[in-house]
């Protein structure tokens, strides 16, 4: 079969934020035997894979470099099951409300709240679109996908969808592997409306003394759309930009009513959390309006992040960040984007070099320990990865306090942890103000698991300490797992006899603290862009590589680039060790930023 590969392709109109980005690659496919001639593909096993759908909640910030594909599959038909249901089916490239105009058209039941949002009905399922009462989740039946793997169809009932608040299996486990290619609605052959719980909504069957029309409330659902959202003809934008926060009641009892008591809350299906609406956060912290070049806040609605032109990525994430920032500082919550950004460059700052004892050493005064210069000064080991939107931090060093100071850190994502030596663990507790309102996540495997679990016992008793930090611990194993959407690969590592964990995202590894790498591990090594890789110092030690055994690990694995750490004071001053090195090799020192490709 032949597919047409375009290069270099514009994606400004593919997307209502309408950002300029190129992709280096695209593809489009109207039917699944070309979905499955591109999934055989060179261009597709070579390179990073985007899915685009409507294009609707998507920032890409920058060009990807990589292959975007995007369905043609149209199609809409329906059939009755008895006298009260009718199945509706659509293909994922359907626009979504043109199809739930058709719904009413055709006097079915159930989307009419859904009316008027933006974007595919392949992409519904995927973030469980949600407005004025009504998740979509509720009235999914099948959900049809390609599976990239076994190159077969696979139908998935609605329960195995787990579909929670912007949120699906797709969005986590499923993600890169299974493509929307159709999806099923479960819809009442009626053209009463059934889902009045929306203020305004309730507020017109109380006015009229019935329950309106399915029409009369699509009509109803546009006109506040109209009145709060932007015009997607006329101003770019990806709807709401954040997740309304889910916190502890607690939190919102002790913390955040205490600051502001008129701050509102919905329940949730879990009694110990209410959802805050971020658009009444956002507002109240004053930020109605801010504005970075022509990305702004809206100011009918502060939970959207508009273009009013020639907005940037840039521009856009710099107001994102500057949202969070300020609603941190004021309520004390974490904003999440709701919006996919997409990008296939990580940013890695190196949090800290050192090793377990830092440079310059207590009690030292040889010259690299009282060298001047800031590169000399190397803090416990750390890094922060931030890709797609998220950060992501890799060990919690005894100095993290410091370096989250430093680097300006305000939110993260997860940690992951590489082993639960102190050098490595030991700002534990400085993670508190990460986990104010829900736990935190932290990855790493069962032995360290267990030994953080003896040692900070307090953060796991079931009545703690109200203020302790709070964490939910994902045990991993040598599989890769995702967080986010992230896929990260834990690489087996071996600290002297004790088995400790690197990880790879993207092009981009890090692996700390190893004396010998598995040959088995070392071909998860290929093909990378950046590698940070441990390199002690010139004498032998038992648990870590020598600048030498680190050097000659690279030359195998053979990165564009390769960045040395975890430094002791015997390695030199930086400038000097810095000039030794091979011209792709690198010597870490606090602060430095590294960005792959
Ligand atoms: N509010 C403010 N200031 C604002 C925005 C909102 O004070 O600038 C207050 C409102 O007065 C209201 C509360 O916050 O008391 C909630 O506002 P609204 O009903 O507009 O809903 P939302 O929680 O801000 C969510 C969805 C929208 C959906 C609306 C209506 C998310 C992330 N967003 O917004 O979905 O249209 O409910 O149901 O859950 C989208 O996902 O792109 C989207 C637009």
């Amino acid at each position: 079969m032949n597919i047409k590969f375009e290069y270099n392709k514009d994606l400004t109109s593919l997307n209502t934020f309408r950002i300029s980005a190129k992709a280096a690659i695209y593809a489009e496919y109207k039917n699944m035997d070309e979905l499955r001639s591109i999934t055989l593909s060179e261009e597709f096993m070579d390179n990073e894979v985007f899915y685009l759908g409507g294009g609707s909640n998507v920032l890409f910030n920058g060009d990807y470099h990589g292959l975007v594909i995007k369905s043609q599959i149209k199609g809409i038909k329906k059939y009755q099951k008895n006298e009260e249901t009718v199945f509706a089916i659509a293909g994922a490239a359907e626009n979504w409300a043109d199809f739930v105009k058709w719904t009413i058209d055709e006097g079915l039941g159930g989307l009419e709240n859904l009316s008027g949002i933006p974007g595919s009905v392949g992409a519904s399922p995927v973030q469980n679109i949600g407005a004025y009462g009504v998740e979509v989740g509720s009235m999914i039946h099948k959900v049809e996908c390609f599976d990239v793997i076994t190159k077969e169809t696979v139908t998935f009932t609605a329960e195995q969808c787990k579909f929670g608040y912007r949120d699906s299996f797709f969005k986590n486990e499923g993600k890169g592997r299974y493509v929307v290619l159709r999806v099923s609605f479960k819809l009442k052959n009626s053209t009463v409306a059934e889902n009045l719980d929306y203020g305004p909504l309730k507020t017109l069957e109380e006015k009229w003394n019935r329950k309106p029309t399915i029409s009369e409330v699509a009509e109803e659902v546009l006109k506040i759309r109209d009145s709060k959202l932007p015009d997607p003809s006329k101003i770019g934008s990806a709807g709401s930009f954040f997740k309304n926060p889910v916190v502890r009641i607690y939190f919102y009892r002790e913390v955040m009513s205490a600051l502001s008591p008129e701050i509102p809350y919905y329940e949730t299906d879990d009694p110990l959390y209410v959802k805050i609406p971020a658009g009444w956060l956002i507002e109240n912290a004053g930020l109605k309006g801010y504005s970075v070049g022509d990305a702004e806040v809206y100011p009918k609605q502060c939970l959207v992040i508009a273009n009013k032109g020639r907005a940037t990525a840039k521009d856009v994430i710099e107001v994102s960040e500057h949202v969070r920032k300020v609603v941190l500082e004021k309520f004390g919550v974490t904003l999440h984007p709701e919006v996919n950004i997409v990008d296939t460059n990580i940013k890695v700052t190196i949090l800290g070099s050192g090793t377990s004892k830092g440079v310059p050493e207590v009690g030292c005064f040889c010259p690299v320990c009282r060298s001047d210069s800031a590169k000399d000064k190397r803090t416990r080991c750390s890094a922060l990865v931030e890709t797609k939107g998220l950060k992501l931090l890799i060990d919690v060093s005894p100095d993290f306090r410091q370096q989250a100071l430093r680097s300006e850190i305000t939110y993260l994502d997860a940690a992951l942890i590489t082993h639960s030596h102190y050098d490595h663990v030991g700002g534990f507790d400085d993670l508190r103000p990460f986990c104010t309102g829900s736990k935190f996540p932290v990855y790493m495997r069962k032995d360290v698991s267990e030994d953080l679990h003896r040692r900070l016992d307090y953060c796991f008793r079931e009545t703690p300490y109200p203020g302790v930090p709070s964490f939910e611990v994902h045990e991993i194993d040598e599989s890769p797992f995702i967080i986010k959407g992230v896929k990260i690969i834990p690489i087996s590592v071996m600290h002297g006899k004790l088995p400790i964990a690197g990880y790879r995202i993207g092009d981009f590894a890090y692996v700390t603290d190893a004396k010998t790498i598995p040959e088995e591990e070392k071909e998860k090594l290929k093909d990378l862009d950046v590698l940070v890789l441990n390199g002690l110092r010139f004498k032998e030690h038992f648990a870590h590589f020598t600048v030498e055994e680190a050097l000659k690990t690279i030359e195998e694995l053979k990165p564009k680039r390769a960045y040395l750490t975890h430094f002791c004071h015997e390695i030199g001053r930086h400038d000097d060790f810095q000039s030794s090195l091979p011209d792709n090799v690198f010597a870490c020192y606090d602060g430095l930023v590294i960005n792959t490709h």
